[in-house]
């Protein structure tokens, strides 16, 4: 496990959307570079970067064409070794997003792929030996191409599958995972993982890292088998890169070898129950809206046996968005995410703020751009300051990326940041906090110390501390039961002093008063 995993708050950047420098209307890799500072100075000390490759971009960036190679609208290669540099500068780690599923249409392996003669690259993506074949319910295109094949799509249209085999083999055009081809890709992949490492990136974001082998078993074995192949070889010649799989099954994914694995906004699980319960009929009722009714034992049934199932693995990631999920702020206010973010910074694992949550960005309905459909409103510029578009490019407005916010009352870094009592401020004194208490970061113990169905607040204990949470409208109190964990001294009373709150909290005795909206964080003397 890579020590710096351990203290680390990493940031998503979206580099399209992130800091222009050159004025084209869209981010690039020196518009990273001249944010690192703020970057640091947020208390994030982790990047993950969305795809910056050469890309025809139908999928943004997803569809890779040359996994070596810096797209030319962010820069070069050369860009990305100096933000490496000076990221490890200032102590932050980067990652870059690895697709190891599919390519483009475009990626020189594929052109090699489709071609009528057998040659090196004919089995690196999934193919049928007949034009007329389907691909037994996944999806395909046939007629594409001069060999007589169907092919197998991974995604969209422009993302064919990469040739990992089938576990379950019933047509003879499959392959088995352990066929030299099938290793072949691995290798492959090891060697793009490589390139980069070698160059200084500190591992890699693993897109649709579960899409591997087809046909495998319910519990993804034989692509559990590569990723542990995989981390072989980490654990031999990169022993700090660190991997974070896009998978949301700690139980698959951590046992796999993977570092840490998102917890994803999936209906009904116990992340999307928290900040995202919008599809349920009836109204929203996630925990972290004030006036949602929330019911915490939603959550906590769906993660606490993920916790304790993987917690000697490694880290499940809370996630304030990313790049495919609406912001939260669609939903929620100021008040609101500020209880949000602080408990996603006090839960254990490795927490991930996407670009923007920092101040509360909106989520736009804007038209779809390049593959984005309903996730390209969360993807617009950074809004840092008031300048012309919110000071995150020079450009003609017509011609950015995505429109940037223009409302009224758009937030700003600039803005935000001469505000104490600003979301921006909360964060920053919630990193800190982070920080300083061994006891809130990755390792730290999580236990339950009062969560009833349908009640606030929400209390529970990381190694020293207890945090309180009453995301809800109203005053909560609890009477906390005899046996637990908060009765440490003689006399049976806890002697605690609060060390952090969002509005005010009182403990006294067995006795919690939380009031509307607060958040707040006890030591145990
Ligand atoms: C992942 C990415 C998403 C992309 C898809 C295909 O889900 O996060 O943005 O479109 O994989 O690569
Ligand atoms: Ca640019």
């Amino acid at each position: 496990m890579p020590n710096w995993l351990k203290d680390a708050i990493f940031y998503e950047i979206y580099p399209q959307s992130f800091k222009d420098t050159n004025n084209d209307g869209i981010g690039d890799i020196n518009g990273i570079i001249e944010k690192l500072d703020y970057v640091k100075d947020l208390g994030c000390n982790a990047l993950w970067i969305n795809p910056c490759y050469d890309s025809p971009f139908k999928d943004a960036g997803y569809d890779v064409r040359d996994y070596k190679k810096v797209a030319p609208r962010y820069g070069t290669n050369e860009d990305l070794y100096r933000l490496f540099g000076e990221a490890h500068n200032r102590g932050i780690h980067v990652l870059l997003d690895l697709v190891p599923g599919h390519t483009s249409e475009e990626h020189e392996w594929f052109l090699e792929s489709k071609k009528a003669q057998h040659n090196a690259y004919s089995d690196r993506y999934v193919w049928t030996n007949g034009a007329f074949c389907g691909i037994g319910g996944h999806p395909y295109i046939g007629g594409e191409a001069e060999r007589d094949g169907c092919y197998m799509l991974n995604f969209f249209k422009c993302q064919p599958a990469l040739n990992y085999g089938f576990l379950n083999r019933t047509e003879e055009w499959q392959m088995a995972p352990d066929h030299p081809a099938c290793i072949a890709t691995r290798e492959a992949l090891k060697d793009i993982m490589r390139f980069w490492l070698d160059h200084g990136c500190d591992g890699f974001r693993v897109d649709m890292a579960d899409s591997l082998v087809k046909e495998d078993d319910e519990n993804k074995s034989a692509t559990g088998k590569i990723w542990k192949n995989i981390r072989e070889m980490l654990d031999k010649d990169y022993p700090e890169a660190a991997i974070v799989s896009e998978w949301s099954n700690p139980h698959q994914a951590l046992k796999s070898g993977f570092h840490a694995d998102f917890y994803l906004d999936h209906h009904g699980n116990g992340y999307n129950t928290l900040i995202r319960d919008n599809e349920t009929p009836g109204g929203d009722h996630s925990f972290l809206k004030k006036d949602g009714n929330g019911d915490i034992m939603r959550f906590l049934l769906d993660y606490l046996p993920k916790y304790d199932d993987t917690k000697n693995d490694g880290y499940i990631s809370f996630i304030t968005c990313n790049h495919d999920t609406p912001r939260a702020r669609r939903t929620l206010g100021y008040d609101e995410l500020k209880i949000a973010w602080a408990m996603f910074l006090t839960l254990p694992g490795v927490p991930f703020i996407y670009y923007g949550d920092e101040i509360g960005m909106r989520y736009l309905d804007i038209p779809t751009k390049e593959g984005g459909f309903g996730r390209t409103g969360s993807r617009t510029p950074m809004q840092w300051d008031n300048s012309k578009n919110k000071g995150f490019s020079d450009a003609n407005p017509d011609t950015l990326y995505l429109p940037v916010d223009d409302s009224d009352d758009a937030p700003s870094v600039e803005d935000q940041a001469k505000d104490s009592d600003s979301l921006y401020n909360e964060v920053k004194r919630l990193t800190a906090l982070r920080h300083k208490y061994i006891d809130l970061q990755a390792d730290g113990s999580f236990k339950v110390v009062y969560a009833e169905k349908e009640q606030f607040p929400f209390i529970y204990r990381r190694g020293n501390l207890i945090i309180v949470i009453n995301p809800s409208d109203k005053k909560a109190s609890a009477t906390l039961s005899e046996d637990n964990c908060l009765k440490v001294s003689d006399n049976g009373q806890a002697e605690l002093k609060s060390i952090y709150s969002i509005r005010g909290c009182e403990i006294n005795g067995m006795s919690v008063i939380a009031d509307a909206q607060s958040f707040a964080v006890f030591e145990l003397c």
